[in-house]
């Protein structure tokens, strides 16, 4: 898949290059094009930013060079759709992320300073999205997060080790609880099936403590997934077990 990104911070993307999605690049399995504006100013001083008509503190990203990193990253992945990152935007969730996975690429927008002009938005970008209920210094981060989260969908991505599936919000749930070695730790033993071998209780078990654990958690997205009758009397019995114990009652947001 192709990443473009249309960024003034080009070096940050270098944190790209470690862990899974550095391997990824590495294999092809991912390209990413960084297109900084400032190469596309025409000014001796290389100018990127002005002031907002209305007055007001704070700086807009000027049009034209933006407008031309875009057109430079558009005619080389004519394929892709623009997506401007914005605290405006749409909320990013891993449904997105499986979504993105299935396109031939995507050219990330990252803002900087208070935004970017607003006509080059309606001339320009084709979806916006946020990573969150909160405002950064620029679209750098939240672009890596979308890099990231799509990335590691790709076949090819992970090893065989590792698997994207089994992750919080691939079944719309939470993860299980991990645990490696050693067996015992400050007194705290790993949970007796998992040391077993008995796959199916090791499988009813996961179920269980994924259920429980959304339950417990993030029990809006429960709420929206209809739950097998295995799945519902697992539930049963974890919020059984659990009632009255100290913090096991459901997270209030
Ligand atoms: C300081 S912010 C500008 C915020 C803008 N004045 C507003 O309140 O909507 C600078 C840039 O950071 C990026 N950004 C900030 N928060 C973000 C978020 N939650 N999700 C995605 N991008 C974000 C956007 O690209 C934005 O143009």
């Amino acid at each position: 898949m192709r990443f473009d990104v249309v960024t003034l911070f080009p070096e940050m993307f270098r944190a790209m290059e470690s862990g899974v999605t550095g391997r990824a690049l590495r294999k092809g399995v991912a390209e990413l094009h960084l297109w900084n504006p400032r190469d596309y100013t025409e000014d001796l001083h290389r100018t990127v930013d002005d002031r907002p008509y209305g007055g007001g503190p704070g700086m807009v990203m000027k049009v034209e060079p933006l407008k031309r990193a875009l057109e430079r990253a558009r005619a080389a992945a004519p394929a892709s759709r623009v997506v401007h990152l914005t605290p405006q935007g749409r909320r990013f969730h891993q449904g997105v992320a499986r979504e993105m996975a299935q396109r031939e690429g995507v050219i990330l927008l990252a803002g900087r300073y208070e935004g970017i002009d607003e006509r080059l938005v309606e001339c320009c970008v084709d979806e916006e999205w946020s990573i969150g209920d909160y405002v950064l210094s620029g679209g750098e981060l939240a672009a890596m997060v979308i890099l990231d989260a799509v990335i590691r969908l790709l076949p090819g991505a992970l090893g065989h080790e590792e698997s994207a599936a089994q992750d919080s919000y691939m079944n719309g749930l939470l993860d299980f609880p991990q645990y490696t070695r050693p067996e015992e730790l400050e007194g705290r033993r790993v949970p007796e099936v998992l040391r077993s071998g008995d796959h199916e209780a090791i499988r009813r078990w996961r179920l269980q403590q994924a259920l429980g654990r959304t339950w417990l958690r993030r029990p809006e997205l429960l709420a929206r997934r209809r739950l097998s009758e295995e799945e519902r009397e697992l539930l049963e019995e974890y919020i059984q077990t659990h009632q009255g114990v100290a913090g096991s009652t459901p997270r209030e947001e």
